[in-house]
């Protein structure tokens, strides 16, 4: 059975015993909802990879109350620090080496030399990750191949039954996942834009190398090959027109002539269309396919800001199938 838990100090405080026990707990994020467990416990971990039935133990990122804490678990470098100051709590992920002390269980880093930390904003979280007391792992809290929930009823949707609970503490403000920063080499890498942008991050970073940097060569994270945000229905990307057969992802004015409409944000707005993105692919999915539409299409979105976070995601959810 999986509890729905109210986010007050009781069901703060249940959802941190059930972690410490080994238990799997859904906890909102300013992002998106994680599926958290002990990361210091390879058995923990396990059945986070069993409950999304993930069929690769890709790495995991570990959440923390605060950024000493984070630190604690690495080797910290100056840069670090400094978009921790400029950028914590809030959605940013950072690839750093394991340091000495580190307690991370080789599963959650998927045997790698390096761990992922991050900080998330917002009160419930960090209450949660505070009285849990020991690193959490949190991949979105979704059955593999299916998009990240951005709310509890998400959740339960996905994983009912497979999980102890869910920690409710409403819908996510981003609604996309945080942006992952390596590092962990000379010059830093962003392996996933998210909810911090390249913008922002250059501000403090000065260089960094993106994937669209070397189209060919672009840097993946190792869990990021496979397309995580599957919709059933085709999507296609850069729409100019569109058809009555298909479903319109709108940004902007929407064109004329589909089948149904989802607009992510009538004004162009690149927040609210990120917190939009994944409730609108999950509509034009669902009911396009009640409706008996062929496809979905996709309007051209601006490259900047957390326009490239979009584009990511529509990239991986139009590309291969293969789940993650
Ligand atoms: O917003 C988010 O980041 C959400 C919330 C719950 O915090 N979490 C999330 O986790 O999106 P997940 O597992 O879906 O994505 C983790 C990403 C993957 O692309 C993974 O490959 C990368 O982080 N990652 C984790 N550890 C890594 C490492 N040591 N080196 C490189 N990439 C790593
Ligand atoms: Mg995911």
């Amino acid at each position: 059975m999986t509890e729905l838990l109210r986010a007050d100090d009781a069901g703060i405080a249940q959802a941190a015993a059930l972690v410490r026990q080994g238990g799997l707990v859904a906890f909102g994020t300013e992002t998106v909802y994680g599926l958290g467990a002990d990361a210091t416990s390879d058995a923990a971990v396990a059945r986070i990879f069993a409950a999304k039935g993930r069929p690769r133990f890709n790495p995991l990122i570990s959440h923390f109350p605060d950024a000493d804490a984070a630190f604690a678990q690495v080797v910290e470098t100056p840069l670090a620090r400094a978009l921790a100051d400029a950028f914590w709590p809030g959605p940013l992920t950072m690839v750093l080496p394991r340091g000495e002390n580190c307690t991370i269980s080789d599963l959650a880093a998927a045997g790698l030399p390096t761990v992922a930390i991050r900080v998330p904003r917002g009160d419930v979280p960090q209450r949660f990750l505070r009285e849990a007391g020991v690193p959490v792992a949190g991949p979105s809290a979704n059955r593999s191949g299916l998009i990240s929930p951005s709310n509890a009823y998400h959740v339960l949707r996905s994983l009912e039954g497979r999980i102890d609970a869910v920690l409710d503490s409403g819908p996510c403000a981003v609604g996309l996942e945080s942006t992952v920063l390596d590092l962990s080499r000379t010059v830093p890498v962003l392996l996933r834009p998210g909810g911090v942008t390249l913008e922002e991050l250059r501000h403090v970073c000065g260089r960094i190398v993106h994937p669209d940097d070397h189209e060919d060569a672009a840097p993946v994270s190792p869990g990021r090959l496979a397309s995580h945000y599957a919709p059933d229905l085709p999507l296609r990307l850069e729409a100019h027109e569109v058809s009555p057969q298909e479903g319109l992802l709108a940004f902007g004015r929407a064109l004329p002539g589909a089948g149904l409409t989802w607009n992510l944000s009538e004004s162009g707005d690149l927040e609210e269309a990120a917190s939009r993105l994944y409730a609108g692919l999950r509509f034009l999915d669902g009911e396009g396919r009640r409706r008996g539409l062929t496809g979905i299409a996709a309007q051209p979105i601006a490259r900047t800001g957390l326009g490239l976070a979009i584009l990511d995601r529509l990239r991986r959810a139009a590309g291969p199938r293969s789940a993650g």
